[in-house]
């Protein structure tokens, strides 16, 4: 019994070490403490990371040059694992231990709920990825994005099925999760009635075998297969669509350009049709963070650079307020223009970025390229 007590308690702590830890050796109240949330483990956790390692060169950078306000910048980690029950829990933890703002989280389904805390406690939060409409849609002044949202990201990848792929017939699959199943609705929304959907439906996300599903969508010979998710799932469809003869081309969004959808698919990758921003290895003022970024951590991921531009633009907003009052803060973001890695961004009355370029990217030889 004993014995079982003590497993409980370890599992505890190991636990709420892994959900919540605060980097930098400066002590508590000396630091200003920035939050990161995101999925740190698990089979998202590659966005996680991206999250953390573009946060923590932005804190790195600050901190070289002095911090903010006469102050360290402690970066204080948090992993919701893409649960949204989790997430809450990790936005209260985040309030209760006084972090001034948060970069995050990666999922809507996460910062949807998320966001409402702290809204409540009136601490800013910027999202590097979440892209459902809703979450800039409750009238929340504080809650920002830098990225685009699906309503947008759907209509780019509707035009060029209608527009430029000329296609038909269309099978539409999504996770059911509030990003994948409202990507889903947008892109079905935006095609209106220019193309037949011959199967619309969900998957269970955290599923392994989607074969059955497949074999009803290979039976209604869509033109293409568009699927509303994260890149976990999407590989392990597009492999087991090749495994049952299927040719047909896959389309997907910004939640499965990761290099570990090629790394799990394999050659099935191949030929799959991407909506994302554009490449910012193309971007000029992106250059001196992707030299940084690689020289540190290695492969920059799809939301790197996002997370890197949402703490900087943050941490300016509190050194041009010289305040870390949530209020103050969010007032700022709404004013500013903030010239970063990305070129300038801006957030409108919602909280939205003012400009959201989505592209079309497509899967060729092992890499993701922009599709021209
Ligand atoms: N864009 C994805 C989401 O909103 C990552 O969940």
């Amino acid at each position: 019994m004993k014995k079982f007590l003590y497993l409980i308690l370890f599992s505890l702590l190991t636990f709420n070490f892994s959900l919540f830890t605060v980097t930098g050796c400066a002590k508590k109240d000396d630091v200003i403490k920035l939050g990161v949330a995101g999925p740190m483990t698990g089979d998202q956790a590659k966005m996680g990371t991206d999250f953390r390692n573009g946060v923590d060169l932005a804190v790195a950078e600050w901190n070289e040059k002095g911090g903010v306000l006469g102050k360290k910048i402690a970066m204080v980690v948090s992993d919701d694992q893409h649960d949204p029950k989790q997430a809450v829990s990790v936005a209260n933890k985040m309030v209760n231990e006084g972090t001034v703002g948060v970069i995050g989280h990666f999922n809507s389904s996460c910062s949807i709920p998320a966001s409402e805390v702290y809204n409540r406690a009136g601490i800013p939060m910027i999202t590097p990825a979440s892209t459902n409409p809703q979450l800039t849609e409750r009238g929340f002044d504080n809650i920002f994005r830098v990225c685009g949202r699906d309503d947008q990201q759907g209509a780019v990848a509707a035009d060029f099925v209608t527009n430029r792929l000329r296609l038909k017939k269309i099978a539409i699959l999504h996770d059911k999760t509030t990003y994948g199943q409202g990507l889903a609705n947008e892109f079905k929304k935006a095609l209106g009635n220019k193309v037949e959907v011959v199967h619309y439906g969900g998957i269970i996300q955290g599923d392994k075998d989607f074969k059955a599903v497949l074999t009803v969508v290979k039976e209604k010979k869509p033109e293409l297969i568009f699927f509303g998710g994260i890149y976990p799932e999407a590989a392990l469809l597009v492999k087991q669509a090749k495994e049952l003869g299927i040719k047909t081309p896959f389309m997907s969004g910004d939640g499965v350009i990761d290099p570990k959808f090629i790394e799990i698919a394999g050659p099935s990758a191949e030929g799959t049709y991407l909506t994302f921003s554009p490449d910012p290895v193309k971007i000029p003022t992106a250059k001196v963070f992707l030299d940084s970024y690689h020289k540190k951590y290695g492969d920059h991921g799809p939301y790197s650079i996002y997370a890197y531009d949402a703490a900087n633009i943050m941490l300016t907003a509190i050194k041009d307020v010289k305040s870390t009052e949530g209020k103050k803060i969010t007032e700022k973001l709404h004013t500013l223009e903030f010239n970063g890695a990305l070129g300038t961004i801006k957030f409108d009355k919602k909280g939205d970025v003012t400009v959201a370029p989505y592209v079309i990217w497509i899967t060729k030889g092992g890499k993701f390229e922009e599709y021209r």
